[in-house]
């Protein structure tokens, strides 16, 4: 039988997570945040006092992480070593160094190897940076989901601010593009859109707009 594999890339901030969550929900189907295994990642070195720049150091790490996850299917919580992380992960100084260990490849075929497996055992949504052009290729569906780095801005301001993390909104931006240029420019599977892959741009358009849009997409393929 086929599996259902729905990808999802697009730069930080253009509500992937949110529209990939609402897309499982009304498909019934499994959500993986490709984005909170690189995230993972980042939190043990930080916590190791690894730099994440340091491909030499962060490599040998690798082998003493695990990383699972608890609880409901639609809201899964990621573990490291057995640790719910969920809330660790969000922190803002984790994107950066998430971002950056994510240039590492050994940490890259790490885990695209989880991801590969989980695709192949469970349908699945599926949201990161290479989903369409490198962890799932051959994927049915593709999405490249965007936004202006404005508005990416804006609504990770809300995000935070909704969290008790006030940074101030020039701060956020100017994170977002160096973010954008960062995961853009690496040399092993940079964030880019696939030509098979269908462009959303949700500058402009609500939650459940570009949701309808992808769903229509989804059964008219
Ligand atoms: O989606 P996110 O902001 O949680 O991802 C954090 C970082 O992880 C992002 O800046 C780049 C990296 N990442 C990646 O390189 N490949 C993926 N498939 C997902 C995320």
């Amino acid at each position: 039988m086929e599996r259902i594999n729905i990808a999802i890339d697009g730069p930080s901030g253009a509500g992937k997570s949110t529209i990939s969550k609402l897309l499982a929900k009304k498909l019934n189907i499994t959500y993986l945040d490709t984005g909170a295994m690189y995230r993972t990642v980042a939190v043990y070195c930080l916590r190791k006092g690894v730099s994440v720049n340091d491909a030499a150091a962060v490599e040998p790490l690798l082998k003493e992480i695990n990383i699972s996850y608890i609880g409901d299917p639609l809201d899964r919580h990621i573990c490291l070593n057995g640790e719910d992380v969920s809330t660790a992960i969000r922190e803002h100084q984790v994107s950066k160094a998430a971002s950056d260990v994510s240039k590492i490849p050994a940490v890259r075929l790490f885990l695209v190897e989880m991801q590969r497996k989980i695709a192949s055992e469970y349908d699945v949504v599926l949201d990161g940076r290479d989903i369409t052009s490198y962890v799932l290729p051959n994927a049915k569906y593709k999405f490249f989901l965007t936004a202006s780095p404005e508005c990416r801005a804006k609504r990770r301001y809300e995000e935070l601010k909704a969290k008790g993390q006030e940074i101030p909104y020039e701060q956020i931006l100017a994170d977002v593009k160096d973010r954008d240029y960062n995961d853009s420019t690496r040399a092993f599977a940079p964030l880019k859109q696939t030509e098979d892959s269908i462009l959303v741009d949700s500058s402009n358009m609500t939650i459940d707009e570009v949701a309808n849009f992808m769903l229509d997409a989804i059964k008219n393929k």
